[in-house]
């Protein structure tokens, strides 16, 4: 086979938005994405389903390299003849290994490309609001790293260094004071105005304001933490005057988590999850479910054919399209190409009964077999107690200010919220539309089921501009859905804009595949609630009377359905 290519692409600093066109098209179009720690889900979300996710990055308390491995992985997947997105924060040339990388493909005569990225050396400042240079007072920067500070046999000429107009140290964060004693012991001022500018254009960005003399303590008081970019100079006043200008590419408060030394949520998730994605993957091969899935096969008419509970097949299905297994059509569901060629019994070079035996070795599928046929029936919520509770004010904590950025709320009035993480979004919508009256109410807090009968919401009976609700339908039976969204239309007034954040099941959004198998692993092991889907949820609104209905993916694995009212609410029915 004639090997693919590789394309070493810069990520930028972040933020989806400052990806190039390029980048953005060649994420798109990967068989295999080989990535580090720094690249944001919502990059990672642009890749079609069937990619393969291939997570390079290592603990930020950990220097020792995965160069070796990573050399590894990009050479194997080329010589299966894949395009192979190798992502790197920023740009692949500055101080990334793009260009060990590099040599290392042309070595082994692999094809590769590299595209540029935007640094975050220049960004970093340029989010605090420093222009690294400028007219008046820096006509020259230096890029530095602050890895040899500490070193006596630096390569770094200090004297050189301490010359210079303005100075960007990238990994300085550790030796942020060895830095400033070197430059102050080779002439710089103490006074010299620094900048530490930490996770810039990511959740929590923040900026340390500081002078060379000041700079270690500073830094150690306020607890910085890589990543994080310090910049030197003259040029750091200049930012007072742009830093708090509103912009488009906006900051937000919270997720500073991200970068803790811990597994980012994403691989928690993934591992929780493993499990499940082995069990969905061994009962499909031994039931011969690939066999049947040449042609396209609506869900309903599969789960018919195979004597399955409609919904826990449908999930079952998406499961094996999170996998890259599967895919989704407008006709319906059918096999991707390894799964024609290497899952199907009749296939030649079907490999399914030695990985039924390795999938075996991974776990018994009874309790999924057992969930498929019998699905969720005559399950109401029974509640998870108080942990469950704590984690879906966690989630909606870490969600409000995403969910704000998809929002138009400006000319909504006011907002009722109903559902987990209150406090979370009171800030959150406070801080951005201070003139929006907001209320909130928690039909689950502190109950062990959910309430047969409804409270009454704050504020119900006025007409509100927007209704979100969090985390709500997931702990509902059908009815008691229904009966949610009852109450939302009849809250909101006409054009009212209806938000519900969740943990669905998506359909048409492309979710990370941790978040579908997560999904399946809940129903089956709470025996649970039979969780809504977006499709099923786009029917209800729009029999409701809602129109405009779309699905967004959001960062913290869950999805975003909005819809506005139109027509007049119906009258309030019984729950069925
Ligand atoms: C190994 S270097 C890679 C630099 C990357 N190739 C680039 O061009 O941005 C990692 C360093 O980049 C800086 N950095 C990366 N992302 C950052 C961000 N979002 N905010 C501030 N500094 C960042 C930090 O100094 C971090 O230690």
């Amino acid at each position: 086979m004639s090997p693919g290519k590789v394309y070493l692409v810069g990520a930028g600093p972040g933020h989806p938005e400052l990806l190039t066109i390029k980048a953005a098209e060649l994420i798109k179009m990967a068989d295999v994405l080989v990535y580090d720690r720094l690249i944001q889900e919502e990059v990672l979300g642009l890749a079609k389903p069937s990619v393969e996710r291939i997570y390079m990055g290592k603990p930020l308390s950990r220097h020792d390299s995965r160069q070796d491995e990573i050399h590894h992985v990009l050479l194997e997947k080329a010589r299966e003849g894949k395009l192979v997105v190798r992502l790197k924060g920023g740009d692949p040339f500055l101080f990334g290994r793009g260009g060990e990388e590099a040599e290392f493909l042309a070595d082994h005569g692999i094809p590769f490309e590299v595209i540029p990225g935007v640094t975050s050396a220049l960004s970093a400042p340029l989010s605090a609001g420093i222009p690294v240079t400028h007219r008046n007072n820096a006509s020259c920067l230096a890029i530095v790293t602050g890895h040899e500070a500490r070193d006596e046999e630096t390569r770094l000429d200090w004297a050189a260094l301490a010359r210079m107009d303005t100075l960007v140290f990238l990994m300085s964060v550790k030796n942020a004071g060895r830095v400033a004693d070197r430059l102050v012991a080779n002439g710089k001022a103490p006074e010299t105005p620094a900048a530490m500018i930490q996770m810039a254009f990511w959740h929590g960005e923040r900026v340390l304001l500081s002078t060379l003399g000041r700079l270690a303590a500073d830094v150690e008081r306020e607890g910085i933490r890589p990543p994080a970019t310090l910049v030197v100079g003259e040029v750091v006043r200049l930012g007072e005057r742009f830093r708090n200008l509103p912009r488009d590419l906006k900051r937000r408060e919270d997720g500073s988590s991200r970068f803790q030394p811990a597994p980012a949520p994403d691989q928690l998730l993934r591992l929780a999850t493993a499990g499940m994605g082995s069990q969905a993957f061994g009962l499909a091969l031994e039931n011969g479910y690939f066999d049947r899935l040449e042609e396209a096969s609506p869900g309903g008419a599969l789960a018919l054919e195979w004597g399955l509970d409609p919904q826990a097949a449908a999930e079952l299905l998406e499961c094996l399209v999170a996998l890259g297994l599967l895919e989704r059509t407008p006709e319906g569901y059918r096999n991707l190409e390894m799964a024609s060629r290497y899952l199907r019994s009749e296939s030649d070079q079907s490999l399914r009964a030695t990985l039924l035996v390795y999938a075996r070795q991974s776990g018994s599928w009874e309790d999924l077999a057992r969930y498929l046929r019998e699905g969720g029936k005559g399950h109401v919520h029974g509640g998870e107690g108080e942990a469950s509770q704590e984690a879906c004010d966690a989630l909606a904590r870490f969600s409000a200010p995403a969910v704000a950025d998809r929002l138009d709320l400006g000319s909504c009035g006011s907002v009722l919220h109903v559902g987990w993480g209150g406090e979370a979004y009171r800030r959150t919508i406070a801080e951005r539309w201070p003139e929006i009256r907001f209320a909130h109410r928690n039909p689950f807090a502190g109950a062990d089921h959910f309430p047969r009968t409804f409270p009454p919401w704050d504020g119900e009976g006025a007409h509100h501009g927007a209704v979100l609700l969090s985390g709500v339908l997931k702990c509902c039976n059908r009815g008691e859905v229904q009966r949610l969204l009852e109450k939302a239309s009849k809250a909101l007034g006409e054009g009212g804009l209806l938000a519900i954040h969740d943990a669905f099941l998506p359909v048409n959004v492309l979710p990370p595949p941790e978040v579908v198998l997560g999904g399946l692993a809940r129903h089956v092991h709470q025996g649970g609630c039979r969780t809504w889907s977006v499709d099923r949820l786009r029917d209800s609104l729009l029999a409701l009377g809602f129109e405009s209905v779309e699905a967004h993916a959001l960062p913290a694995a869950t999805v975003l359905v909005t819809a506005r009212r139109s027509a007049p609410p119906l009258a309030e029915g019984p729950v069925s």
